[in-house]
């Protein structure tokens, strides 16, 4: 139970400049600061809420953000110096001194979101939720399903980060690249890149349970350990380790590919291309490896989408929340048979943040980033 003056400081992470388009993220980039309080008293009868991040993600999308861009990029760059980074977190609601449910939002990286001033002019008739949406343009995903409780491993009415990721961005992300973009048939083969990831290793698995070959890439043997022995892929290899990519796929295809989950772009796009089968499709969900270069590699093996009658087709997750809840009772049922798994990697304590973000392109995250702020 909180007191009723308590004023809190509220920590955040901000950008400490814009970078150039041509380098890796540092942590000096970023700085934890503790200027702002929050009143964590609502006045009685308000309809005020304060969030409260529990977990905050790391998404490689972020590093556009820190670049300032002359063209308006699909999502907004940051300010340096004045806002905590936007991104997606599991966060509880401070409603009136007591906490409601966990739920899904677009928060920044900090402590409390900062937003009680507004909300307190808001109708009170008006839900939370909806005064959110709003106000805020914080989407809000439902978490508790139509179907009951996900399995947890905490008491029933909470939820862990784990089942929120699943269900959530990174989930619908490999959900809809999977089955709306790449239009998967059993007994097709799959490849997936940055397998071992937030997206990829769920995009494995629905290739499994579809009944396909499914075959992954990774930086380190340690995730090609995870991929192999954990999440069920068929095979996998350390694209690092490997002198000649055409030469690793043609090892695990030697029929060639029908599908290619696309995260990480540049050369393994090129291996790929000269590796797909007749009819096959690509589904372009992020290409990790060009972030941080200036000028983007080129790609040689076009060609093969013309021969090859290839599909090849980039999307954004925010233009399928449409399937949100189809892709909610997929996902619940498979979570509830344990015919899914999901690995996360947490950084503890919001000043680590820094570090986890930028260990995304250097690969030192197995699974999916979060930093845990607080956990209830
Ligand atoms: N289209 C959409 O709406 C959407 C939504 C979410 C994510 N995405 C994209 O999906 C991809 C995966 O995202 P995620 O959240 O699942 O991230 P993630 O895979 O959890 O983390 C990023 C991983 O990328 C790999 N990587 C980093 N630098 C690389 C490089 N230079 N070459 C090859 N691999 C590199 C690293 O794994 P290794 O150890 O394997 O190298 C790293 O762990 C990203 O490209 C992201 O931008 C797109």
């Amino acid at each position: 139970m909180v007191m009723e003056e308590e004023v809190m400081v509220n920590r955040k992470v901000v950008l400490k400049h814009h970078l150039p388009p041509d380098r890796m993220p540092k942590e000096s980039d970023m700085e934890l600061v503790a200027t702002d309080t929050v009143r964590l008293r609502v006045p009685s009868g308000s309809m005020a809420v304060l969030v409260k991040n529990l977990y905050l993600s790391c998404d490689p999308y972020m590093r556009s953000r820190m670049t300032k861009h002359d063209e308006p990029s699909y999502v907004p760059d940051f300010v340096p110096g004045t806002a905590g980074i936007t991104v997606h977190g599991l966060s509880g609601y401070h409603d009136t001194y007591r906490f409601g449910s966990s739920r899904f939002s677009i928060t920044g990286y900090r402590e409390w979101q900062p937003t009680l001033r507004w909300l307190l002019s808001i109708d009170r008739r008006s839900s939370a939720l909806s005064v959110m949406r709003r106000i805020f343009d914080i989407k809000l995903i439902r978490i508790k399903t139509s179907e009951g409780q996900v399995p947890t491993s905490r008491k029933e009415g909470s939820f862990t980060s784990n089942s929120t990721n699943t269900l959530c961005m990174p989930g619908l992300t490999a959900y809809a690249g999977f089955y709306e973009i790449c239009s998967p048939k059993k007994g097709e083969h799959v490849f997936i890149s940055a397998a071992s990831g937030a997206v990829g290793q769920l995009v494995g698995q629905f290739a499994k349970l579809m009944g396909c070959y499914v075959v992954g890439s990774a930086g380190s043997d340690e995730k090609v350990n995870l991929l192999k022995n954990k999440l069920g892929f068929h095979e996998a290899f350390n694209y690092k380790k490997e002198p000649d990519l055409n030469k690793a796929l043609k090892r695990c295809f030697p029929e060639g590919i029908d599908i290619y989950f696309e995260n990480v772009g540049g050369a393994m796009l090129d291996a790929v291309l000269a590796n797909m089968r007749l009819n096959g499709r690509i589904a372009v969900c992020g290409m990790i490896s060009q972030y941080n270069l200036g000028k983007h590699d080129g790609v040689h093996n076009l060609l093969a989408l013309i021969a090859k009658c290839i599909r090849m087709q980039g999307f954004l997750v925010s233009n399928y929340y449409k399937c949100y809840r189809e892709f909610e009772e997929k996902v619940v049922r498979y979570m509830k048979e344990g015919k899914i798994v999901y690995i996360e990697d947490i950084a503890e304590g919001l000043e680590n943040a820094p570090s986890a973000l930028t260990g995304l392109f250097a690969g030192r995250n197995v699974g999916k980033q979060l930093i845990v702020v607080a956990r209830e």
